[in-house]
């Protein structure tokens, strides 16, 4: 099988839009030496701190990283989480149409670590109120015409709250439309081009299996009742499986080394809007997912994949 080895220049004309719920991750990092006079609780001395962008906008850095032009569609707060997310997709090159709701809070997570432990998660997070939501709908019918493929990411927060009416108006625009799903319900994303759940979360659409035989069945028939395209099954250690009408293809996973999984699903739907945007087919799609999301489980942190470390480990001998 050879497949289509991309080329930088595809990606740098192909303009992704990402909507979803977006998310600050924070960690602090401190010294614990003694235990709390006021209750019994570690005292942390707080040192050094880092910051993520997270949810939908992790999936706008991996399409600028892999050197597309993404631009993020969100609601966050009046407050200093929203100033910082800025700032991060600012850096990144990302253009970002970011709602203020008045009075709202930025999701946040925030952790604290000491000794490379997580002590306590702090999370910060509200629903969008419907004068967020009516905003979001009326840029995403703006914005849509302007780009060659929308991505949604779906982290159950509410942004996606219309999102039956994003996949009617994405289809009529004739705009490949690519869903991270989340929950239960998945008649919701019906008509979408590609869902990406992971085992879990396909696990939760359309109850257990037992062997390979039951799980293709249980995905064409999920495929087959949405109306989709295709379903592309993230695995993690199994690599990936994509089903098509008629077809099932399974890719078995690229990474050699493997430090740090978090956010591998992020890197998987951004190269597959990326490839699908640029007019790759879904089957070279899939196989350049699968080589950035290599790259991204063997580094440590919320990680992206570059071009050049794409082009890398397209071009390695002796992987699949
Ligand atoms: N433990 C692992 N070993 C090898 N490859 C992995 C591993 N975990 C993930 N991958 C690669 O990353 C891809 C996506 O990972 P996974 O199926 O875990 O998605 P996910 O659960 O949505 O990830 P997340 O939500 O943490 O971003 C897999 O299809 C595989 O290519
Ligand atoms: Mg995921």
């Amino acid at each position: 099988m050879t497949y289509r080895i991309p080329k930088h220049t595809d990606f740098q004309n192909t303009k992704i839009l990402v909507v979803g719920d977006v998310m600050l991750d924070r960690y602090w990092f401190g010294d614990v030496s003694r235990i709390s006079p006021e209750a019994p609780v570690p005292v942390a001395k707080i040192g050094k701190t880092e910051h993520r962008a997270g949810g939908a906008a992790n999936v706008a850095r991996n399409i600028a990283a892999l050197g597309g032009q993404a631009a993020l569609l969100s609601v966050v707060g009046e407050d200093e989480a929203a100033a910082m997310l800025e700032d991060l997709m600012r850096q990144d090159g990302i253009q970002s149409h970011l709602l203020h709701q008045a009075d709202g809070a930025t999701t946040l997570k925030l952790r604290v670590l000491a000794r490379n432990q997580q002590l306590i998660r702090l999370d910060f997070e509200e629903f969008p109120d419907s004068d967020s939501l009516k905003q979001i709908d009326r840029t995403y019918l703006n914005l849509l015409h302007r780009f060659d493929a929308v991505i949604l990411s779906d982290y159950g927060k509410g942004v996606l709250s219309n999102v039956a009416d994003m996949i009617q108006a994405a289809r009529a625009a004739g705009k490949p439309i690519l869903i991270d799903p989340k929950g239960s319900d998945y008649d919701k994303y019906r008509g979408a081009t590609l869902l990406t759940p992971n085992r879990a979360e396909l696990k939760e659409a359309a109850g257990a299996w037992h062997h390979e035989a039951e799980l293709t069945e249980k995905a064409q028939n999920l495929r087959r009742r949405l109306d989709l395209e295709a379903l592309l099954l993230t695995r993690s250690e199994e690599g990936m499986s994509l089903y098509r009408e008629h077809q099932t293809d399974h890719q078995p996973t690229r990474a050699q080394e493997v430090y740090d999984v978090s956010g591998a699903g992020d890197t998987v739907i951004a190269a597959m809007g990326l490839c699908l945007g640029a007019g790759y087919n879904l089957t070279d799609a899939m196989h350049i997912a699968n080589a950035a999301a290599g790259v991204v489980v063997a580094k440590l942190g919320t990680a992206v994949c570059d071009f050049s470390e794409l082009d890398n480990a397209l071009s390695d001998s002796g992987n699949p």
